[in-house]
């Protein structure tokens, strides 16, 4: 199939556009869209074709359940057989946006989509292209991240048409996207609610709205061989060809130790990368430095993390060394990308 690439305006997404692409998820197409978060694979939620077209497009296991897009509070209703009263609240305080909420679902929600569980994901993006295209493809998209299977999720349109040209009917490219690592998926079908991946919406922030609110221990402790309770969060994720490795301790042993790495790398004629921040830069001396922006401004680190693991894929890199971002609000939802990017490989130089 022959995909189309169209640059949309998230200011003014061009009607016509929009009602086009609408149409090609309304007939059971998938077209690959941006939200605020990481752009998404689009399908119509609610029809069983267009999900596996999803898992197939990705090369994704079918057991690995999709979220469903909505574009308005009111459209979870139809779906889930009941809304727990703290779904109102959280809506409330962070939708549209990046949160994910988990709700039994009713029957007109296909297995399909659920990779089988009796349980459906639903996020209200906040992005306006997202929210247009929704509306016009009747109100439900299923989308996971608009990447193969394994690689990074995409922050930019160009990711996507790397990953998914001639597997989709439609890209729409709407720039960067503003956060740059998934939604926050939070579990309400227990009791106590429970996050389930960490996300730019913080448990600090949940818990000001819900009072108690736990997290998932596969998170916590990701060796201990705990089954994660989101079936995507078991699997190995965003890896990038090169051998990715985080370094922990103070930034002077971390600094030192990865020259000294970078240095042996060179003798071998292996070519190395570092991850590390605007402040230390300019003290690696390895083949290939990015820095994925300031310790203070952590929002930049989820920005670029992804774009930065794919750029080393270009660059040909066998070893990638990465400072670890542990800090800030942020800091567990960065590193749960970066661990699984690296495979949970960590040495621990410690403090100083
Ligand atoms: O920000 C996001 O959430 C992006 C954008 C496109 O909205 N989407 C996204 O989708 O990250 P995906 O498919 O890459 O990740 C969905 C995660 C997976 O780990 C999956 O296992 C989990 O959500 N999930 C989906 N439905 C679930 C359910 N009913 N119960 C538990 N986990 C679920
Ligand atoms: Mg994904």
């Amino acid at each position: 199939m022959t995909t189309e690439y169209v640059v949309l305006n998230e200011e003014a997404p061009d009607p016509e556009v929009i009602r086009r692409a609408g149409r090609i998820i309304k007939d059971g197409g998938l077209v690959a869209f941006p939200t605020e978060t990481v752009y998404g694979l689009g399908g119509d939620a609610l029809n069983p074709a267009s999900s596996k077209k999803i898992y197939a497009a990705k090369g994704r296991p079918s057991d690995n359940p999709l979220i469903v897009h909505v574009c308005r509070f009111e459209d979870i209703e139809p779906i889930v057989r009941s809304i727990p009263p703290q779904a109102a609240a959280l809506a409330e305080a962070f939708w549209p946006g990046p949160l994910t909420m988990i709700f039994k679902k009713n029957d007109r929600v296909p297995a399909e989509t659920t990779g089988g569980l009796d349980t459906v994901a639903i996020r209200f993006p906040s992005n306006k292209i997202a929210q247009a295209l929704i509306d016009a493809s009747g109100g439900y998209i299923a989308a996971p991240s608009a990447n193969r299977s394994g690689r990074p999720s995409p922050t930019l349109a160009r990711y996507c048409m790397e990953d998914l040209d001639g597997r989709v009917e439609m890209i729409i490219d709407g720039g960067q996207v503003g956060i740059g690592l998934e939604s926050t998926i939070i579990d309400l079908t227990e009791g106590e609610p429970v996050i389930l991946r960490p996300g730019y919406i913080t448990r600090e922030k949940l818990a000001k709205v819900l009072g108690n609110v736990g997290v998932d221990q596969s998170i916590i402790k990701p060796d201990s061989g705990i089954k994660p309770k989101a079936p995507g969060m078991k699997y190995r994720h965003y890896a990038p060809k090169g051998e990715l490795v985080i370094l922990e301790g103070s930034p002077d042993k971390v600094v030192a130790a990865i020259n000294r790495a970078a240095a042996k790398d060179r003798e071998k004629g292996i070519r190395s990368g570092v991850i590390c921040t605007d402040e230390t830069r300019n003290l690696y001396e390895a083949d290939c430095v990015k820095s994925a922006g300031s310790r203070g401004d952590e929002e930049s680190i989820a920005r670029e993390l992804f774009r930065i693991l794919r750029e080393f894929d270009d660059e040909e890199v066998g070893h990638i060394y990465s400072e670890s971002f542990r800090e800030g609000g942020l800091g567990q939802a960065i590193m749960n990308r970066l661990m699984k990017a690296a495979g949970h490989k960590v040495i621990d130089l410690g403090a100083d």
